[in-house]
């Protein structure tokens, strides 16, 4: 077998090794023989390397007119466009998702780069009048400096692009470290950004672990952003960290997310949608379907037809087109899910399917876990409270349509929600009290479009919006700015 390739770091417009001059492996979840390459195994050192040469690059590429910024995203997303299946290939090798999903995930870093890309001849802000006579007012978005941005594993060129893209085109310059297990897919999108044409120092990539790489960044003072998706525990840290130098700082973390299932839904459509919320990505999204609420006068014919067709899932190797569910991204990911089963069976929900590690064939070589449904479940589980992160959904059976939304908004996260219903004053109901950033009406839980604002409520985050022009609230600071020309001292709210 040759040698796995060895990846390096961006810095400075250089590709470079690690100051340590350690490397760390890029497994395959589906394959633990097979090396998605080997990363940087990057320090403190390394992140300060980065961080001055983005700061560096910030003088010139804050002066770069936004459209000509522009032009450098969308010759990047045309390259993107064609390298589309490669892309995507390699990240079922990094990351284990089946290849349809990732190409899904490549068009959404496609789509983030044309969508920010046409910001640049956008970037409004506002003209207003004064109080006073001969004087004008505005307010205009400047960029805030250096952006930190630590993303998870799983979706791994997505997430990178929704921080990265924004970040550009309002005239920052950024220092991305990546998902340990998933490295390879920043790694792509990074060096198109540089074939594209983004000048030296505007990008940089320092991989590596998380308390080695991604603590030194977000504690960077001349950091002067940080952008942070993944678990809440980290999450909190970071605010930690953040908030002693009252950093800007946008949180995206995790869900317990519901669909809600009504007497008079369309079951086939709401059963196919399960099925997707809950099984896609292996469950492994922070908007993953993993309660279902069923109302009881359908609950019985739901949980039947919806564990025949989740124990029909096929599952493996997400390169084989066959294949429906992919692996668990690593082995401790796994072990967290097999404790929550242990949990699921304690409180006495009812193991409707699944429940299992499999080993069989293939199987054996990589992370995999049987598509898995509790049923007869209480709202206040430990299994309906906390994040599993894998492919397990719990139902809940409901009497009414109030129960289904005390049930729904009875956790701490807030970030997606779905009903199924017929019924339209149902349907506005539930969108209005759902406490979630999210609502699906007659769609399951996930399915986010980038040009819509992306977050959750409560502990899913700290009150910011990724996509669509929420996200350039992030990456901006509004600067105010009043033009007098009366030639005289002019004195707000007093000489009016
Ligand atoms: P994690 O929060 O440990 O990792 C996310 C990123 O933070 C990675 O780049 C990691 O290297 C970095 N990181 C880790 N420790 C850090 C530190 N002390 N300072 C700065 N950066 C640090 O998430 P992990 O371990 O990959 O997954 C654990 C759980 O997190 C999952 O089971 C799931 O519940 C949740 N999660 C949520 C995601 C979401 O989309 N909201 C995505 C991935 C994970
Ligand atoms: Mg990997």
């Amino acid at each position: 077998m040759a040698p796995p390739k060895i990846y390096k770091n961006f810095v400075g417009g250089e590709w470079v090794e690690s100051a340590s001059g350690e490397a760390f492996d890029n497994l395959n979840p589906a394959n633990c023989s097979e090396l998605a390459g080997q990363f940087q195994k990057s320090n403190s050192s390394d992140v300060a390397a980065a961080v001055a040469a983005a700061t560096d690059a910030y003088h010139s590429w804050r002066l770069t007119p936004p459209p000509k910024r522009g032009e450098i995203l969308f010759r990047a997303g045309r390259l993107l466009m064609e390298r589309k299946e490669v892309f995507a290939e390699a990240m079922t090798r990094e990351m284990g998702k089946v290849l349809d999903e990732a190409r899904g995930d490549v068009q959404e870093a496609i789509d983030m780069t044309f969508y920010m890309a046409g910001e640049g001849r956008r970037l409004f802000g506002q003209t207003t009048t004064s109080e006073l006579p001969d004087k004008s007012c505005m307010s205009v978005r400047s960029p805030i400096g250096v952006c930190g941005l630590i993303t998870p594993w799983n979706f791994p060129m997505a997430i990178p692009a929704w921080k990265i893209m924004p970040a550009l085109i309002c005239g920052n310059t950024v220092v991305i470290k990546p998902a340990e297990d998933t490295p390879l897919s920043a790694y792509n999108l990074v060096k198109t950004l540089d074939e594209a044409g983004v000048p030296r120092g505007v990008v940089n990539f320092v991989a590596g672990f998380g308390p080695d790489a991604g603590a030194p960044l977000a504690e960077h003072s001349a950091a002067r952003a940080i952008s942070f998706t993944g678990s809440s525990e980290v999450g909190r840290t970071i605010a930690q960290t953040c908030a002693g130098s009252f950093k800007h700082l946008t949180l995206e973390m995790g869900g317990k997310n519901i669909m809600i299932v009504m007497e008079d839904a369309n079951l086939d459509l709401a059963i196919e949608g399960a099925l997707w919320g809950a099984f896609g990505t292996t469950g492994q999204r922070c908007t993953a379907t993993s309660r279902i609420a069923v109302h009881k006068a359908v609950y019985a014919e739901f949980a039947k037809r919806f564990v025949e067709r989740a124990r029909g899932l096929r599952v493996g190797d997400g390169l084989d087109p066959k294949t429906q569910v992919g692996p668990i991204i690593n082995e401790s990911q796994l072990k967290t899910i097999e404790q929550y089963v242990g949990i699921g069976r304690e409180e006495s929900a009812k193991l409707l399917a699944g429940g299992e590690r499999l080993t069989g064939g293939n199987l054996a070589k990589g992370f995999f876990f049987a598509p898995t449904v509790f049923g007869d479940c209480d709202a206040k589980m430990r299994i309906c409270q906390e994040e599993i992160f894998g492919p397990v959904a719990s139902l809940i059976p409901v009497s009414s349509f109030d129960q289904a939304l005390e049930v729904a908004n009875g956790v701490v996260y807030g970030l997606s929600s779905s009903i199924y219903t017929r019924d339209v004053n149902k349907a506005f109901r539930a969108m209005r009290d759902l406490d979630t950033g999210i609502v699906y009406v007659n769609a399951p839980t996930i399915g986010a479009e980038t040009h819509l604002p992306f977050g959750g409520t409560k502990q899913t985050g700290n009150g910011h919006r990724e996509a669509a022009v929420t996200a350039l609230d992030f990456y901006s600071e509004w600067k105010t700015l009043y033009i007098d020309y009366s030639d005289k001292l002019q004195r707000a709210q007093i000489d009016t």
